[in-house]
């Protein structure tokens, strides 16, 4: 329908009354290039955390699961006993026997009974499977101590989950009575086919006991880095662009308790000292081989810049730390972080992360002071911890730029992180004009989580329809919303990987897709344009929505219950969204269209103040034949942009534009 306003936000009401004023068969975009907007300042970047096996199952290299056998205190998860041939063996973990201060632990393995063909060791699932590939090379290193009663080899092998096919063999001659560190190469045979249907045995013929640690497998890293980063995720990423990473969370950061927190100190150094920790926001355990400097490195090797987000003395379980001496300890935690970050080598923590091997000191710009505060449902606690962060951070690094996680009145922030999620693709669209109106006179906005929620594990094409919606919202307020980042990020999709629906990146142990959210975003980020041009809209198509009864957004446990209140009257929702961009340097115009409509739906586009327009151009366009329709495992591509070149542009042109679609049209003008 057109233009018929039903109940409607305020400023989508004053927007289709204007629109409705004009309303004619065909939307019309009237465009006027001479009087060029605020820059582009948006950014977008990526925000993360270890959600969904984000990083243990994801994007860390790491194949083995459960490498230091704390996840469990009585059982070796994901490990199995392997006894073949009538070998008799038996495994249990063994604090008697700690394989150091962090890791008070280690796996007895008994073998009774082995001799000749006879085997037994261990096994490891890994996540999902350990994938292999033909003709690859596998890190595999462990540690460990022979009692005196054991004299064997200890063979180290890729198979396959049904025994029948091995793939790479290596053989440790001999171990020694004290911990030791023992590394090969694993590589696959030019056979193998790829397959994540595998586990990693390490096995012996003979006699005795064996205790073992830190028992760990790398496939090739993106950049050959040691203990980095899977390859075909950051190759994915890095065709993104992004331009920061905010890490280390989100929930993950504050945990549901103090002790349970992002406490980046236990995070640096030989990931055989790291404890890990126990990720009770996101319930699994986390190796924390994705510590500080590798979140750091990851920024290196994508050219983005950092987004450190400091734990604030807030956890989710309404534990905190109160302002003043107590926090002391805290704040004094953030300023070291930031000094490994950023401090030079005469420096205590810039000495520690040379030491850690990385001399050179990493850029940074922005800090964020806790997360999601507003859940803090103690009265002014924000108000007091942010306010002594603040000013310890503002003393000592006067450069940084602060992000306060909710509003803060004592202290002005730089920029001001907001969230926004659980929103169905009309509800996203709903919100599409709302910072057209949002008052310039506060700081800067940094939507720092935000999705469309439809689709699980990775958002569907509506989705990416609402996502869209919204992005032109960000993209032309640009002056006042400075840095966008969808999240969740990654999630593992294998049965039991998902925390949180509706993740940008998927993967299993061999392969990963984008969803069509993410080509969405690939899009608005790689034709920005550094202007925004006014648009003045006619005759935009809406449609009915039903808006939910309000509740609760966040992803906090514990927050209180809201008791439900009637349902809200039905909106009318533009289903035509638009963004106009330019190049100045260059001159050419990035007009963004979104057509959420199941119709084609031709648009009049009107420019003012251009000399000349060439009739030819590109467009590059994202649709599906279904809102419903998705990427995933089994069809990674199904949809994707796609570039083509048109003709019939002009100072005035109509083109249509397919239904469920979003398009960029790269129009060249003088
Ligand atoms: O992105 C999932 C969670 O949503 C984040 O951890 C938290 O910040 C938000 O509530």
């Amino acid at each position: 329908m057109r233009m018929k306003t039903r109940t409607i936000a305020p400023i989508l009401a004053a927007f289709l009354a204007a629109s409705a004023l004009a309303a004619a068969e065909t939307p019309v975009l009237k465009i006027d290039a001479a009087k060029p907007g605020p820059p582009v300042g948006l950014r977008y970047g990526l925000m993360t955390e270890e959600i969904n096996f984000s990083y243990d199952g994801g994007l860390y290299g790491e194949l083995i699961r459960n490498r230091a056998f704390k996840e469990d205190a009585k059982d070796p998860v994901h490990w199995s006993l392997v006894q073949e041939g009538g070998a008799a063996a038996s495994i249990s973990l063994d604090p008697a026997q700690p394989f150091n201060s962090a890791i008070a632990t280690s796996l007895k393995l008994t073998i009774a009974e082995a001799a000749g063909k006879q085997r037994a060791g261990i096994a490891n699932e890994g996540f999902w499977g350990i994938p292999v590939r033909p003709a690859t090379r596998y890190r595999a290193s462990f540690y460990a101590k022979a009692g005196p009663d054991f004299k064997g080899p200890i063979t180290l092998q890729l198979v396959s989950d049904d025994g029948a096919t091995v793939h790479a063999t290596a053989r440790i001659p001999a171990l020694t009575s004290d911990w030791k560190k023992y590394q090969v190469v694993l590589t696959t045979t030019a056979k193998s086919t790829p397959s994540a249907r595998n586990r990693l045995v390490l096995s012996a013929a003979s006699k005795g006991t064996v205790w073992f640690s830190m028992i760990s497998l790398f496939p090739p890293t993106f950049n050959n880095r040691p203990n980095g980063n899977r390859q075909d995720i950051m190759r994915l990423l890095a065709g993104f662009k992004p331009a920061f990473l905010r890490f280390p969370g989100g929930n993950y950061l504050e945990g549901n308790t103090i002790e349970t927190r992002f406490d980046w100190k236990k995070t640096i150094g030989d990931i055989a000292q790291r404890p890990g920790h126990m990720n009770d926001a996101w319930r699994y355990w986390s190796s924390d081989g994705m510590g500080l400097l590798e979140f750091l490195l990851w920024c290196e090797d994508l050219h983005m810049q950092p987004v450190l987000g400091v734990y604030a003395g807030y956890s989710l379980r309404q534990q905190r730390i109160k302002p003043g001496a107590d926090l002391v300890p805290y704040v004094t935690d953030a300023l070291d972080e930031i000094e490994y970050v950023t401090g030079g080598p005469n420096t205590v923590w810039g000495a520690r992360r040379a030491k850690d091997g990385h001399a050179a000191p990493f850029p940074l710009e922005y800090v964020e002071i806790g997360n999601e505060d507003q859940f803090d449902r103690e009265p002014g606690s924000y108000e007091g911890r942010f306010g002594q962060f603040f000013d310890a951070i503002r003393a000592k690094y006067p450069q940084l730029k602060i992000i306060s996680s909710t509003r803060a009145t004592g202290r002005t922030p730089d920029v001001l992180d907001e969230h926004y999620y659980r929103r169905s693709e009309d509800e996203m669209a709903s919100h599409s004009h709302d910072y057209d109106a949002r008052p310039r006179t506060g700081p800067k906005v940094f939507v720092g989580e935000w999705a469309t929620r439809v689709g699980a594990p990775t958002p569907n094409m509506s989705a990416a329809l609402g996502d869209s919606a919204w992005m032109t919202n960000m993209e032309r307020n640009s002056d006042l919303v400075i840095m966008s980042a969808y999240a969740p990020l990654f999630v593992n999709v294998n049965p039991g990987g998902m925390q949180w629906p509706t993740d940008l990146i998927g993967y299993d142990a061999l392969t990963s897709y984008g969803s069509p959210a993410f080509y969405a975003q690939l899009m608005f980020n790689n034709y920005r344009g550094d202007v925004v041009l006014p648009v003045t809209a006619q005759g935009i198509p809406t449609r009915t929505w039903q808006p939910p009864a309000p509740g609760r957004r966040g992803g906090q446990p514990d927050a209180p219950a809201v008791a439900p209140p009637p349902p809200p009257p039905p909106q009318e929702v533009p289903t035509v969204f638009w963004s106009a961009t330019r190049d100045t340097k260059t001159g050419t115009v990035f007009l963004k269209i979104v057509n959420r409509a199941a119709a084609p739906q031709p648009v009049t586009v009107e420019f003012s103040g251009l000399a000349s327009v060439d009739p030819k151009g590109q467009a590059v366009t994202l649709s599906a034949a279904s809102p419903t329709d998705t990427n995933s495992i089994a069809e990674p591509t199904k949809i994707v942009p796609v570039t083509t070149s048109i003709d019939g542009l002009g100072a005035s042109f109509t083109r249509t534009f397919p239904p469920y679609s979003l398009t960029v049209l790269q129009i060249k003008a003088r």
